[in-house]
Parts: C-alpha cells; structure tokens; sequence
C-alpha cells in the first residue's frame, strides 16, 4: 500500500466515523513557547479546554511536523526531523473506549495488521496507573500489555503549559507505531498537574513508520516516501549519510515553503543547520533533490514551493560556500576539538555543530549548545549595555557586519519612540503610560495605557506631531541627575513589571539616571542611544495600531530612510 494511500485511508476511515477532516497547519506554529509544529494536536491545543472554538468536536489530519529532538539519531532506520503525523482528536466527544477501538480496527481490519504489542501507563507519583486502557485491550483480546512510567506513557504538553494525560501504544515489530493520548491533565507553567473538565483524544501516528511497516520495508527510507530521493544521491557516499541529506533535503524544503528563513536564532537557526550539513556533504548544487522532494509531495502538500527552496538554499550555498572549506581545513588542523574550539569554528566560518561532530564525534551537543548559549547571552548583555533603556534588544545575533548601520536605525527610532510617547500624551491625555517597547532595526514597538482603538483621526494627529518634532530640528540633550530629582523634574519614567532584578520595579534604574529631553516636547528616564537632533529621526510613520490586552494598546511604526 502506497503512502499516498495510507494517508487517503486513515483520513476517509475517521471521516465515516464522524471527524471533520483539518489540513495541515503550518510548521510555524501559533504557539509562541514552542519554535516549530512539533505535533498534529498544536493547531487544536485550545479546544481541550475551549470545545467551543473547535471546527467539530472531534476531527483528524495528516500534520507536518518538526522536532529537533531526535537530529542526532537520523540517519539510522527510524528516525527523522521531519515527519507527517496522522491524528485524530476529540475534544471533549469520544474518550478511551472508543479511541482504542477505532486504532485497532484500522490497523487491524482496515491496514490488516498485527500488533504486536502495547503499552498503557503503569502509573507514577500521583498520577494513578491507566487502569481503563488495560481493560479496553484486554477484552479486545490482547494479553501483552507491558506498562510504563511517565517518561514513556504520559504526553505533553508542548511548550511550558497545557493539555496532558497517560498514553496507549501500539507496537509493531518493536517500532510504536501510534502514541494515543488521553489529556485527563493540564499541567500549569509551575509543572503541577490538575484535572482537566475536559476530556480529550490526542493521537499520532507516523506516517513515515507506518509506511514502512505497510510497505514491508527493513527501514523508512526504503519507503515511497524516500526512495525517489536516495535514488538521486551518488552511491558512494556511506548508507548514513544518504539518509540524512534525504531527511534535511525534506525537511528544508517543507520549512522554507512554510516561509522559514536561515537566521542565527530560533527557527532560523535549525533551518540553517540542516542547509549547511548539506552544504558540507557536497549538495550545494544538487537542485534535483528538491525537484524530487516537491514532486513526491505536491499533490498532498501544494504549498511546496520549488522557486522559494533553490533561491534560499542556493543563497545559503554562496554565502556559507565561501567559508566552508577553510573552516574544514581548520578544524582538521586542530588537534582536540573541545566545545569551545568547535564553537571558534562556528562562530568564524559557520560549521554547525553536526558537521564539525562528523569529524569529532567525541564532541557532545550539550557542551557545544552550552557554549552557544554563554556567547548569546554576553552577546546580548553587550547589546543591552550598547543600545541601552527600554529593555530593548536588538533582534539578531549577527553582531558584526550590521552592526554599524543597524544602531543607526536604532538610535533614530529610540529617539522617535520617545516623540511618539510625547504625542500620545498630547493628543489622548496624560493617563498614557508606556506599558512596555521593543525596538529593532526595522520597527518600534510601544505599548501604552488606553482603554479603548484610537481613531484614523487621532492615528494622524500623533503621527503629524513626531514629524513637526522633526522638522523642528530640536536638540536632543542628555543631563545625568539623581532618580528623585528626574522624576521631580517631570521627566516620564518606565517601570518594567518584569524589570531585570528579582525584586522588579524600581531597581531596574539605578541611583544616577539620564534623562533626555526633545527640545520642550519630550523629557524621559532612558538609557539611550539617541540621535543628537530630531531631524535625524527622519520621517515617521504609524504601521498598525491594536490592543494586546484590556486597557494596553500597541503602536508599531518606522522611520524612513
Ligand atoms: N501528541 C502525541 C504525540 O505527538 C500524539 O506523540
């Protein structure tokens, strides 16, 4: 049975037995605390505890997904970064009874499968053992039930807080195959677990495992979903090897079509690695495996985008092509390669740390990402040190070549932020407070106290009094004064709720502050940096204004060059 129809299968099985079929979300979630799709229940995480917001009570999907969590075991039978998870989900409709049920009906009868074996939760801490789940395989005949603790057969939640509960497996030829969740629990940010009103389903399947298994394949890379790649790659490159282009050749190509860029941090970052090992393998140039890639998946997933995947890969090709070899050549010059060395090495021509692991495989992940994270945060002091107040920090961590023309855009919208403080007040009233600002080299962000949208007029008349600020040429002047004396001298003052020292408030301003002023237009605390007059500023304009909680309103603007 081709992929294809697994998928086909598994969606028009739960279709008949009342699911509202979902497509697939995108691998950048909506879900801030988590950095890519890593499960089909993401996109639904809200409706196990708002059943209302959900499409249909219970529904099902094939979801792309993403986990960085298993990057060092590819290349070996089963595991990959990118996958497709099959799911189906109940929201507060069907529980254990008849999730077990439907799993086993359509390995069994629909697929004719055997299951080997399952696992339930055998119970942990105060979680009770999944008693209910026993007893539902056993009368469906099953005698090997093997039980597990909480690292094993208890999901979730994804990010820092949500929907969890006990797991079921089902095992064929020792793989699980599908992980069918119950969410009984919600744990809170604290990690404490209450019982949750509503019970929930959560399942996934991977399609790739299944695959194999149906097709009777020894691994998932000799399944249809694989094979029209491997053929592509020269056949002497080592086995391991081959099947890791495989998996990052797809797993790019689905990540920049979903509108990944290659960046030093967060998403970026990941994509980034997967190119450059590419790169490093000799694929800089290989554009038919992406062809082969989006051939094998466009009529599933027409979002895939042929034009997009070259022009980002090859861009990353020219740009780390030209740093490669000589960060080989200095890697094999070294004689140990510890975390800090192999962090020299990245840092200087790029090598991620599974390239440089090729050649060191002493080297642990955990040192290097150790390291990795001491420079962002030195890095990032340094930043906070240079570009000063409103807990502002810039957004890259590209420090170097930017640098100059990035604090440039910087300085003119942290002066520009303060006009438009000043503004606010003017036009809506002194009860404007800033609530918080985040500033990068392309926009301010400033969020302020107001209760309700201002108007299209109101929007116009803020923005029409920064641009006279600015062509008023006023002088931008800095006086150093004790925190008494500048509150006393009217300047405005921001204290952060979520202020860097524990105690918050206050302590975030030290004894001696700097207060700036705009000519009679703007005086405020603030760290800097600031341009010297406010026609540096240049031309100011409101982007979007909306509200980002009761009574706090969010301005974002630019400058114009
Ligand atoms: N959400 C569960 C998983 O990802 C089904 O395994």
């Amino acid at each position: 049975m081709s992929s294809a129809e697994l998928r086909r299968k598994f969606l028009e099985f739960f279709e008949k037995r009342g699911h509202k079929i979902i497509p697939s979300s995108s691998l950048i979630p909506d879900d801030p605390s988590v950095l890519l799709t890593t499960a089909g229940m993401q996109q639904f995480k809200k409706y196990y505890t708002e059943p209302a917001l959900a499409p249909a009570p219970n529904v099902a999907s094939v979801q792309k997904c993403f986990r960085t969590s298993d990057i060092d075991e590819v290349g070996d039978e089963s595991h990959l970064t990118f996958f497709e998870m099959l799911g189906n989900f109940s929201f507060g409709g069907y529980f254990k009874k008849e999730a077990i049920g439907y799993a086993h009906e359509f390995i069994t009868k629909i697929l004719g499968l055997e299951i080997e074996y399952v696992s339930i939760f055998g119970g942990e801490g105060k979680v009770p053992e999944d008693g209910e789940s026993e007893k539902i395989w056993k009368s469906l005949g099953f005698k090997d039930i093997r039980k597990f603790g909480r690292k094993d057969n208890f999901w979730g939640p994804t990010g820092k807080e949500g929907p969890c509960g006990p797991t079921t497996e089902i095992y064929i030829n020792g793989v699980e195959i599908w992980n069918i969740v119950f969410n009984e629990y919600y744990q809170k940010p604290d990690g404490k677990l209450e019982k949750s009103k509503i019970r929930g389903v959560d399942t996934g399947m991977g399609l790739e495992r299944l695959a194999m298994i149906a097709e009777g394949k020894k691994n998932i890379f000799e399944t249809d979903l694989f094979a029209p790649l491997l053929v592509l790659l020269p056949a002497d490159l080592k086995e391991r090897k081959r099947r890791i282009i495989a998996d990052h050749a797809r797993a790019l190509a689905f990540l920049i079509s979903d509108g990944v860029r290659p960046s030093n941090k967060e998403a970026g970052y990941i994509l980034r690695r997967l190119m450059r090992r590419l790169i490093s393998y000799g694929m800089g140039q290989e554009q038919n495996l992406f062809e082969a890639v989006v051939k094998n998946y466009e009529s599933f997933y027409p979002e895939l985008n042929l034009e997009k995947i070259s022009n980002v890969f090859g861009e990353e090709n020219i740009k780390f092509g030209k740093t490669l070899n000589k960060g080989l050549a200095e890697l094999q010059k070294l004689e140990a390669v510890d975390a800090k060395a192999a962090f020299r090495l990245y840092e200087s021509y790029g090598l991620p740390f599974e390239v440089i692991k090729e050649y060191t495989p002493n080297l642990k992940r955990e040192d290097f990402e150790a390291e990795f994270q001491k420079h962002q945060e030195i890095s990032r002091a340094g930043q906070e040190k240079k570009f000063g107040g409103h807990g502002l920090i810039l957004n890259t961590g590209e420090l170097k070549a930017k640098d100059e023309e990035e604090l440039k855009k910087v300085t003119r919208l942290h002066t520009a932020t303060h006009l438009l403080q000043a503004a606010l007040r003017k036009v809506l009233g002194e009860e404007v407070r800033q609530m918080g600002s985040d500033i990068t080299a392309e926009r301010t962000r400033f969020d302020f106290t107001f209760g309700r949208k201002l108007t299209p007029e109101e929007l116009k008349e803020v923005e029409n009094l920064v641009n006279d600020a600015v062509s008023k040429n006023l002088p931008v002047m800095m006086e150093e004064m004790n925190l008494e004396d500048a509150q006393k001298s009217g300047a405005l003052y921001f204290f952060s709720a979520k202020g860097g020292s524990a105690s918050g408030g206050k302590e975030k301003y030290p004894a001696k502050v700097k207060v700036y002023s705009a000519g009679d237009f703007s005086k405020e605390l603030c760290g800097g940096p600031h341009v010297s007059n406010t026609r540096e500023v240049g031309k100011f304009v409101i982007l979007k204004e909306e509200a980002v909680a009761s009574g706090v309103r969010r301005i974002r603007a630019k400058v114009l060059d």
